[in-house]
């Protein structure tokens, strides 16, 4: 059985689809576990509310160790690292040992709105301001910096001229749950190459 670990921050409704999409038995997987950097994380909720094993890391920690402490807990255990709206950067030994092997979703179309400081809402408000006509979310490979790792998949969501940051990010948060649970698919059925920045899916045309 693929192994993965889902790591968050925060409401965890991607998590929470994950966590349906292996219960409806559409994904071959199973959580190991699920760390928060923040103690009131609802998404700890979710897991235990599904026998998952829960872990808080605190933030005290500097970058390095929160990546160290992760390390300890997940090394030799699991296939797949999910940064599931997880928001400290991971660095280190971590990046090292599970190269290919962590992914991370973003509610932008990367390289637009994303890198340090860009998350949550935050994203949702800068492209509303910037007056774009289409916003997204993109899954990717995670690598040292940040948001730059080789892109799985994107969808793009219209933006209309009435939108909020908060309406905007209700679209986008509903089509990343989608396409983070088919990257999660695609990665445990062995069917993505990773091609210098390009990543190929096979068995879909792209
Ligand atoms: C999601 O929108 C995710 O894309 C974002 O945090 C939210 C978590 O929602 N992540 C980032 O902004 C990372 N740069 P959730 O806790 O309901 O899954």
């Amino acid at each position: 059985m693929f192994k993965i670990a889902v790591l968050i921050s925060g409401g965890g409704t991607n998590l929470q689809y994950i966590i349906d999409s292996i219960n409806r038995n559409y994904l071959n997987c199973s959580i190991e576990c699920v760390i928060s950097d923040r103690k009131d994380a609802y998404g700890l909720e979710r897991a235990k509310n599904n026998d998952i094993d829960t872990h808080y890391i605190d933030r005290k920690y500097t970058e390095k160790s929160v990546s160290d402490r992760i390390l300890e807990i997940i090394d030799g255990k699991v296939d797949l690292i999910v940064l599931a709206g997880f928001l400290s950067i991971l660095e280190g030994e971590i990046l090292r040992k599970f190269k290919n092997k962590i992914i991370n979703i973003h509610p932008s179309l990367i390289p637009s709105f994303c890198g340090k400081g860009m998350y949550g809402i935050k994203v949702h408000e800068k492209a509303i301001e910037y007056g774009v006509k289409v916003s997204g979310c993109t899954v990717h490979f995670v690598d040292e910096g940040t948001d730059t790792g080789p892109i799985i998949i994107q969808k793009a969501v219209p933006v209309y001229s009435y939108d909020t940051a908060e309406k905007l990010q209700a679209r986008v948060l509903e089509e990343e749950h989608n396409i983070l649970v088919e990257a999660i698919k695609y990665i445990s059925e062995g069917k993505i190459e990773i091609i210098g920045r390009k990543v190929k899916i096979s068995s879909i045309c792209n």
